[in-house]
């Protein structure tokens, strides 16, 4: 079985070049045209970036990840930049997840709410004006301004009914009307948007964002004369970043019988196959369903373990401890699988298991960095030399990126691989922990119609 797997999703050098020139050209075709190709190459409307002039208090609302996060920032303009910084974090409850729009978004605006009671004096706001939000909401969304959105479907386990087809926004407000909460929202943003933004203040350099945690995502900036699909071409920039949705992404994986029927008994069969071969949230599940086939054939002697019957049962922490562990007799990963699976593992069953763990995380990992190496290269063709020929950087972030090492290095490799060294060496693929929200804040900044004073 391990044989198998392993040849079923091999990532050899023409298979990540194949995926690397299907996602340029899926790039392409879905800026032509609205359904041009898998990627949605949603327009973001944010067409000025972070200048680092920026100054105020802002809120920023992050929604999509493991956890929501309510955060306020001041702003301090050039000299002083950020002032200061407050985040509270949240997991979203499991039946939130599950329930009605009416119920996520009072929750959401009853913890900004209470957030936003705690606000203490080092944050500033000119007496009569209305605190402003920048919002972070990481589901594929039709922008119809930088302020206003329809959510074209939940993503990643999400099953809330009432939201698809209408407008985010106005769903909060909404909400906030019904507490009686005074506040506006002036930027609605992807959280690869939010991460562009935010890692962009920093770094002049930044061109692209990638969220690899619970569900992966890319967006980049993009000239707008390179947007056919784009209706109103008078940016001032001549940019604007686009968020590609590449979850959608499905062309030339190389996909095993376990990707297949987990496909078949998601929530959204048929969708996402991207998102599902490489993201957080289903790493472990594909470990499992192998782990389950191994255990019929006796791989932990002759009982099929009840635990491991359990979808979902086996997270991508769990696979990427075990990967972490390194004692001759594998006593760590011999400990999660007691505990998850219920199971007694001898040491060569243990180094099966681990093998089946680095599979799956190198097809990722790899898989990811094509899906980088081909948003570069279109960007490249467009503009020779501008992308290889100097330094470029990918912002990067979510928890698996955050804390997968091997898929880290994976990614690294094949990016590598595909670009070769001299040219890699002017990629930089950097870690921007937890900026979307202080993107948000920032691009809620760039977008606010008040003069904004210390
Ligand atoms: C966070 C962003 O840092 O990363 C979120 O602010 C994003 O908006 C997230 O969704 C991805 O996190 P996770 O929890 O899915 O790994
Ligand atoms: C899912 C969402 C996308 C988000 C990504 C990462 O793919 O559809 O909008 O950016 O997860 O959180």
């Amino acid at each position: 079985i391990l044989t198998k797997l392993e040849k079923d999703c091999a990532t050899p050098l023409p298979v990540l070049r194949h995926v690397a020139d299907a996602m340029a050209a899926d790039v392409r075709a879905g800026l032509a045209v609205d359904g041009g190709s898998d990627l949605k190459m949603i327009l973001s409307y944010v067409d000025t970036l972070p200048t680092g002039n920026e100054k105020g208090l802002f809120y920023a609302l992050d929604l999509g990840g493991t956890n929501f996060r309510v955060l306020r920032v001041q702003l301090g303009g050039k000299e002083e930049r950020v002032v200061a910084t407050e985040f509270e974090q949240v997991s979203i409850p499991q039946e939130l997840m599950f329930g009605t729009s009416e119920e996520l978004f009072d929750f959401i605006a009853s913890a900004l709410a209470k957030f936003a009671q705690k606000e203490g004096e080092k944050f500033h706001l000119p007496p009569g004006r209305t605190r402003e939000i920048g919002f972070t909401f990481s589901f594929p969304v039709k922008q119809t301004s930088i302020k206003s959105g329809i959510l074209i479907k939940w993503t990643k386990g999400f099953v809330v009914s009432g939201t698809a087809g209408k407008d985010v926004v106005a769903c909060l407000n909404e909400a906030m009307k019904r507490l009686g909460l005074d506040m506006q929202v002036s930027a609605l943003v992807n959280d690869t948007v939010g991460t562009l933004a935010g890692a962009r203040y920093w770094d002049d350099d930044v061109m692209v964002a990638v969220i690899l945690g619970t569900g992966t995502n890319a967006c980049y900036v993009e000239r707008t004369d390179a947007i056919p699909k784009l209706p109103d071409q008078t940016s001032t920039s001549g940019l604007m970043i686009v968020n590609t949705e590449w979850g959608a992404f499905s062309n030339g994986l190389p996909l095993t019988e376990f990707d297949r029927e987990m496909d078949a008994d998601s929530i959204n069969p048929g969708e996402q196959i991207f998102e599902k071969t490489i993201s957080g949230m289903y790493l472990g599940e594909i470990v499992r369903r192998v782990l389950l086939k191994m255990t019929k054939s006796g791989l932990f002697g002759n009982s099929i373990p009840e635990k491991l019957l359990t979808p979902f049962v086996l997270r991508t922490p769990d696979i990427s401890a075990m990967q972490q562990d390194t004692s001759r007799d594998l006593g760590g990963v011999g400990s999660i699988l007691y505990e998850i699976a219920g199971v007694n593992s001898d040491p060569s069953a243990r180094k099966i298991v681990v093998d089946v763990c680095d599979a799956i995380a190198k097809r990722g990992g790899r898989l990811a960095g094509a899906g980088i190496v081909g948003i570069l290269q279109k960007m490249e063709e467009d503009s020779k030399g501008r992308i290889f020929g100097k330094r470029t950087v990918v912002a990067m972030d979510g928890g698996l990126y955050e804390h997968y090492p091997q898929y880290r290095s994976y990614l690294q490799e094949a990016v590598t691989e595909l670009l070769g060294t001299e040219i890699s060496k002017n990629i930089v693929i950097e870690h921007s922990k937890d900026g979307s929200g202080i993107g948000a804040a920032l691009l809620a900044a760039a977008n606010s119609k008040c003069e904004h004073h210390l």
